[in-house]
């Protein structure tokens, strides 16, 4: 590592949001979302997010599936309600979005290997997800998209929520945004899996138990601060408080303050939606352009979910 001290200063925000809040925000396509002749599609909030009824995932032409990847470019995150889907009906609908892939850090399901059940048991104090991440950014490809089945959920509490980073990119000030530009960000997974982090103090206390295979142990990656979606070209802005661990050639230390104001920034509530799971619930999200966070709000209760992800490109 450099010393910091021959490097110019990091760009300060010298506001904690780089945006004046009296400033509206809207994502056009939610306000707007066309027409679908497959599903009725209802928009979740200003930001973010569409709930779909009217189409089995199980049984989908190639038309259908043609207008869920239209839906998924413009609202960035789709919630279909009333499924009925067995694990190898979720692999399958993953599998028209792009080559499933299993997730190392769990046992996969029995004879599912794409499959990862995250299952939260009465007992358990921490939660799987519970700090604003995508998706495995410390891959040299992190997946483009994951679909989340919910099989049983408590009958309130743990709700998803997810911010449009596209948002966060577009309202930070042109200075940042041009400061930005051509920066990189270290994602690792010492920082995600690593002795002091909350994912592996959360391994312990979780029903579905984490662990980090020896070969992924110094897994990291860097991966542009402002990156392109490569189906809309609009930027996003790709930083996040499970994987981020600092910027290229600064310190831990050094990077720490204006990592953190963007990790506050990109998850502004105005940027958010956020959904109450029902069981038969499935949700697939764009990773590239979003952020989530599941809410640790529901102690004493089971909660059962099924994920399977979908290879992406490596960020530019
Ligand atoms: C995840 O972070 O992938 C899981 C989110 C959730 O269980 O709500």
């Amino acid at each position: 590592m450099p010393d910091d001290s021959q490097l110019h200063p990091l760009p300060v925000m010298h506001h904690p949001l780089a945006f004046d809040m009296i400033d509206a925000v809207l994502h056009a396509p939610q306000m707007n979302p066309g027409a679908y002749n497959h599903f009725a599609l209802a928009p979740m909030s200003g930001a973010l997010g569409a709930e779909i009824t009217g189409i089995d995932l199980g049984d989908l032409s190639d038309a259908a599936m043609a207008e869920i990847e239209r839906a998924l470019t413009n609202h960035l995150v789709l919630a279909f309600r009333g499924q009925d889907l067995a694990p190898a009906d979720q692999i399958a609908f993953a599998r028209r979005l792009g080559p499933v892939e299993p997730w190392p850090y769990a046992k996969p399901m029995d004879g599912f290997p794409e499959l990862t059940e995250l299952i939260s048991g009465p007992v358990d104090i921490n939660n799987f997800g519970g700090s604003w991440h995508t998706d495995s950014s410390t891959f040299d490809q992190p997946p483009a998209y994951t679909t989340l089945y919910c099989v049983s959920c408590p009958p309130v509490g743990g709700d998803t929520s997810w911010a449009n980073q596209y948002l966060a990119w577009e309202t930070l000030s042109p200075e940042m945004r041009e400061a930005l530009r051509g920066m990189r960000l270290l994602h690792s997974v010492a920082r995600s899996f690593g002795d002091h982090s909350r994912s592996k103090g959360s391994a312990d206390v979780t029903t579905t138990p984490v662990s980090v295979p020896p070969e992924h142990e110094d897994l990291e990656n860097l991966h542009p601060v402002a990156r392109t979606h490569p189906v809309t070209g609009r930027t996003a802005l790709y930083v996040n408080a499970g994987f981020s661990s600092n910027f290229e050639g600064r310190s831990e230390t050094e990077s720490r303050p204006l990592m953190a104001a963007l990790m506050a920034h990109g998850a502004t509530p105005e940027f958010t939606c956020r959904l109450r799971w029902q069981p038969g619930t499935l949700v697939v999200w764009d990773n590239r352009c979003t952020v989530h966070y599941a809410h640790n709000d529901y102690r004493g209760q089971p909660r059962v979910m099924r994920r399977a992800v979908v290879t992406g490109e490596r960020p530019f």
